[in-house]
């Protein structure tokens, strides 16, 4: 079975257990490369064109503003064929209730139809809200397992829940 795992991460500041800190690395990137590392298959970053504000306060404007507008900013570059996978991961934080709008700009793009989905989202407290309904309005004829949450401050410490998780619903 050939997976996939697109994945949007952002470093920089970010909400941490109650506090403004500033990560090297994002939380969901660390959850990417573990899916990648435990079950394998091929890793596409999600990047958008104009980079959002590494100031914590500054993003979750910009972030706020682009929710509400329903915008699908450019990327700096596409995904267009995933034919050739069974799996796919869609692994990205929480923005404001749901995956910041970039992440939804590449689903639409693509052909889902007879693919399994597979929703991690990295969060605050948040959980996975209504993430998984809003990827599957996004990705028509995909499977979608149910999905999984991470408390971002705990990424590196998720090797075993995501494990576990994902040998629950693809059986492995
Ligand atoms: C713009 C923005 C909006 C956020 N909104 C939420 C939210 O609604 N709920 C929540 O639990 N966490 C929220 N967070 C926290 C992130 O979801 C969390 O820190 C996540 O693990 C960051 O992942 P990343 O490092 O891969 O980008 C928000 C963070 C940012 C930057």
């Amino acid at each position: 079975m050939a997976n996939l795992i697109i994945y949007y991460s952002r470093s920089g500041e970010n909400y941490v257990d109650g506090k403004v800190r500033s990560l090297v690395k994002g939380n969901s990137e660390i959850c990417a490369e573990i899916l990648c590392r435990h079950f394998g298959g091929d890793l596409f970053r999600i990047e958008t064109e104009k980079e959002y504000p590494s100031n914590y306060i500054e993003c979750i404007e910009v972030a706020k503003r682009e929710k509400n507008e329903g915008a699908r900013p450019t990327l700096k570059k596409y995904l267009d064929d995933i034919s050739g996978y069974d799996n796919v991961f869609v692994v990205g934080p929480c923005w404001w209730g749901t995956f910041p709008c970039a992440v939804f700009t590449q689903l639409e793009k693509l052909d889902f139809t007879g693919k399994k989905v597979l929703v991690v989202m990295t969060h605050e407290g948040s959980g996975l809200g209504d993430t998984v309904e809003d990827v599957k309005k996004a990705c028509p004829g995909a499977e979608l397992v149910e999905g999984f949450a991470v408390h971002g401050a705990e990424a590196a410490e998720s090797e075993f829940p995501l494990h576990n998780w994902v040998v629950s619903v693809l059986g492995k």
